[in-house]
């Protein structure tokens, strides 16, 4: 990160705490806060097995640890949001709503949290703003008090509707930061982010490191860079893939950051988060004492010891550190997908190609910060740039959408040449993505229709219909005890089941 110190605002003195929305919200009682330093957001039954074992872990797999980890006394449980709404459904046939409300019922200490992606709630595309209000009011309603919003371009506006949502509902507002290296990602940027955010009625800000790029030298700057902005609680999210993650969190606590996320150990590590007993062990006794008891976490490790032995048939060779995160500066995700992609193709002597290719594709994208789904947007065209052996030969309809703002404004200008190549003479929209989706709930509840169970079921339809075709009739079946006669719901296009 650029070390730039251009600081235009002297944000303390700007900022009158009185004119700040989250100063007023603070003081609800009710929105859940955060009240000291050095605390826990546990990811076991999110970002961990999101991260380790393909998000497959089952609600009866969470069911019976649920109350020990109620006592460990964590700020936060993450459990829903990400990929677990939809891998819930596609692969382990079980509704994710009802995963919540079951957690919601045996956690009734300990706040419970989630990931949403702005105004791409957990879906893959932007869903229109009523969809995005009645998410947020049900995820809300069965028992969410936390949420952080985040959006992959960090564009604020695709992040409004949720977040304004979220305080309608008198949840706790985290905004989130994608975090990224590049030339326009620089201190100030960041900070600006941050204070902008507040000014949004953030409760808290999450730094959201998903590659593991953040080493503790800049975690620091940042963390200093954004308190120096806006009071509000900060949060550190990363992944333990270049090895770097504890240090980042102990030294971004010391600069002043409240909140590190932190996974049980035997779901800790590798593309994973750090583990949690070891933040404890180290902060124990110091001002940054989480008051977490080690031997609350025994019985909390031993059963996750025992769910990582039966699902160890989908762990990834994690091994130790992987130095191509450091070198390439990309998460491990989006890197193990170009290995398999190219290897698919038989091209893996290309690799080291379409690597140096992503920074050039980036640049010309004006930067996106690389997480879902702008990081298969890049690395698709950087692979195609590579393989047909012309850049922007072969432009896919992401990419072009991406160019024409479909996506949000991207951290920096586009590249003029580029862009006319992706879309021609077509003008390129400037408002809010969200502003050109029509209202969506109204149409949903009749698709859903006939197999809806609750009103959440509308949303599971607007989000993944190919999934909700064959999952809700399912359920419908389950819970009705009827044969529901399927094939008559199955359009023509052909779908994997
Ligand atoms: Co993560």
């Amino acid at each position: 990160m650029p070390k730039e110190k251009t600081v235009r605002h002297n944000a303390q003195s700007e900022v009158s705490h009185n004119e700040n929305p989250s100063d007023a919200a603070r003081k609800n009682e009710s929105v859940p806060q955060v009240k000291r330093k050095g605390m826990i957001m546990e990811t076991a039954l999110r970002d961990a097995h999101q991260s380790l074992i393909a998000t497959r872990m089952r609600t009866e797999d969470m069911i019976p640890v649920l109350e020990a980890m109620d006592d460990v006394g964590y700020y936060s449980l993450e459990m829903w949001g990400g990929a677990t709404f939809d891998s819930c459904m596609r692969f382990l046939d079980e509704d994710p709503w009802e995963r919540l409300r079951i957690i919601r019922k045996s956690i009734k200490k300990t706040k419970l949290q989630m990931l949403l992606r702005g105004q791409n709630l957990v879906g893959y595309r932007h869903y229109a703003d009523d969809a995005v209000r009645e998410f947020v009011k049900y995820a809300v309603g069965n028992g969410i008090d936390i949420i952080r919003v985040f959006d992959a371009l960090n564009d604020l506006r695709n992040m409004e509707i949720a977040a304004d949502q979220v305080k309608k509902e008198g949840a706790h507002l985290q905004m989130c930061i994608s975090y990224t290296l590049s030339p326009v990602h620089t201190l100030d940027a960041f900070a600006e982010l941050a204070y902008q955010m507040s000014r949004m009625g953030a409760d808290s800000i999450a730094i959201k490191d998903m590659a593991g790029l953040l080493n503790p030298v800049d975690c620091v700057s940042l963390v200093k860079a954004i308190k120096a902005k806006t009071d509000i609680p900060i949060q550190l999210h990363s992944h333990y893939t270049s090895g770097m993650a504890s240090m980042a969190y102990y030294a971004g606590l010391e600069a002043g950051a409240s909140i590190v996320d932190t996974a049980i150990s035997p779901f800790s590590m590798g593309t994973s988060q750090p583990p949690t007993e070891s933040l404890v062990a180290a902060l124990a006794g110091g001002e940054l004492d989480t008051g977490i008891k080690l031997e609350n976490l025994v019985p909390v490790a031993e059963y996750f010891k025992k769910i990582r032995e039966k699902y160890s048939n989908l762990i990834a060779d994690i091994g130790g550190v992987d130095i191509n995160i450091l070198r390439y500066q990309i998460p491990g995700g989006m890197y193990s997908n170009l290995v398999n992609q190219l290897k698919e193709q038989n091209a893996l002597d290309k690799l080291e190609d379409v690597m140096k290719e992503i920074p050039v594709v980036r640049k010309a994208m004006g930067y996106p910060p690389l997480v879902t789904p702008t990081s298969q947007i890049v690395g698709t065209q950087a692979t195609l740039n590579v393989l047909t052996g012309q850049r922007w030969k072969v432009i896919p309809k992401e990419v072009k959408q991406y160019f024409l703002g479909y996506y949000g404004t991207a951290p920096a200008p586009l590249d003029p040449e580029v862009q006319k190549l992706a879309i021609g003479d077509e003008e390129p929209i400037t408002c809010r993505p969200g502003e050109k989706i029509a209202p969506e709930m109204e149409s949903a509840d009749k698709a859903a229709g006939a197999w809806s169970l609750q009103p959440e079921d509308s949303l599971t339809w607007i989000m993944f219909p190919q999934v909700a075709k064959d999952f809700l009739p399912k359920k419908y079946a389950r819970a009705t005890k009827r044969d529901v006669g399927l094939n008559e719901l199955v359009d023509n296009s052909a779908y994997p089941i």
